[in-house]
């Protein structure tokens, strides 16, 4: 058998060898038998050392050849053995595309239960008529108390254990405001009457212990127009009560009190009754405490450039975190602000709920609760 023959051969031999390879084991096999460092091509190789330059140059292009066509023949042969095997992982591996997703973010938050509430308020009297006014939270002394008939010297100032800030050089200080009733004149007087509306937000007071904590929230109510009464002030509280406790009756008992800004001044008391742990409110015959109202003093219509001749009307005032506490069961309200996620995941509600009057207050259907 001459030499190039036995080239011939081997190419035969090992074509042959790559194109029925079976798998990447196989075809890896046949490139270590020959292009590895003891492989038949590699052996050739080593050969032309050994040979006559003219020998050389004869072989050495034909074995150099030889192993380039074996080197393309393995690769392409990988490569259709890759794409083949890839087909059958296809084939066989199947994704379940209807397990649940776990962590949806858009499930994990959670509205804290005072925005809950907020939201709530709002939704029932913005169904009532009134728009939602907002005011600073840092105030001055003749919004949060001056303009509410409040003088400097009043012992109302005393009682409010109030946050101050440094005095400028004026001598005037800002202070946190320790009610929502500012927004009453600054709404005021940056519009015109009739006047229909809610101011909630935060507040602020020198005060903590299981009930009271250094910041709260209430929401501020007021009507003025050239009619209103107290019978409007009972019949607005009691609706919005029962829609927020979503009862079907409400029933109020007002009670005499004062407030400097008010006159008449009531505190508003609601029916309740107590099944052990559980308030039950708008039946039995127990009352409980929710807020201060009454016909707005004219004073305050004066200091908000309202005509007290003409127009008149009532304004209220009430605790936000305690209607959360009544609704929800919350026993504790320094809890409400200690930022515990676990206390949020339970008593927190899904941001996409929103509440409405029409589809439900406090649906919490999708909460999973
Ligand atoms: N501002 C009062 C407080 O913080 C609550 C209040 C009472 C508001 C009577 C009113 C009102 O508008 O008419 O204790």
């Amino acid at each position: 058998m001459s030499a190039e023959q036995n080239l011939d051969e081997l190419e035969t031999q090992l074509m042959q060898q790559i194109s029925t390879a079976p798998d990447a084991p196989a075809l890896e096999a046949v490139r270590v038998a020959s292009l590895g460092k003891k492989g038949s091509v590699s052996a050739l190789l080593k050969t032309l050392g050994g040979m006559s330059a003219e020998e050389r140059q004869v072989k050495g292009p034909a074995f150099n050849v030889l192993r380039d066509q074996i080197t393309k023949a393995i690769a392409a042969k990988k490569s259709e053995l890759d794409i083949a095997a890839l087909n059958a992982r296809l084939v066989d591996e199947k994704q379940d595309m209807t397990l649940p997703l776990l962590d949806d973010p858009l499930l994990e938050g959670r509205l804290h239960p005072v925005s809950q509430v907020m939201e709530e308020i709002s939704a029932i009297f913005a169904d009532m008529g009134f728009d939602v006014a907002e005011g600073p939270d840092m105030e001055s002394e003749f919004y949060n108390f001056t303009a509410l008939n409040i003088p400097e010297a009043h012992p109302a100032r005393q009682m409010h254990d109030t946050f101050y800030f440094e005095p400028d050089e004026n001598g005037e200080r800002l202070l946190l405001r320790t009610h929502t009733s500012p927004v009453q004149v600054r709404t005021m007087e940056n519009g015109e009457p009739p006047f229909r509306f809610i101011a909630p937000g935060r507040t602020y007071r020198c005060d903590s212990d299981q009930t009271h904590t250094p910041m709260f929230h209430q929401v501020e109510g007021l009507v003025v127009d050239e009619t209103t009464h107290m019978g409007h002030l009972k019949h607005t509280l009691e609706a919005f009560l029962a829609a927020f406790f979503e009862v079907d009756d409400m029933s109020l008992r007002l009670r005499p009190s004062y407030f400097p800004f008010t006159e008449p001044s009531m505190e508003i008391d609601m029916q309740c009754r107590r099944d052990g742990n559980q308030l039950i409110v708008g039946e039995g015959d127990d009352w409980m405490e929710i807020g201060g109202s009454g016909m707005i003093n004219p004073e305050v219509l004066r200091h908000a450039g309202v005509d007290a001749t003409k127009y008149q009307g009532f304004a209220f005032g009430m605790g936000i975190d305690r209607l959360a506490m009544l609704k929800y069961g919350a026993p504790d309200l320094r809890a409400f602000f200690e930022s515990d996620v676990r206390w949020l995941k339970h008593y927190g509600f899904m941001p996409i709920d929103v509440p409405g009057l029409a589809a439900g207050l406090s649906n919490k259907s999708l909460s999973g609760k």
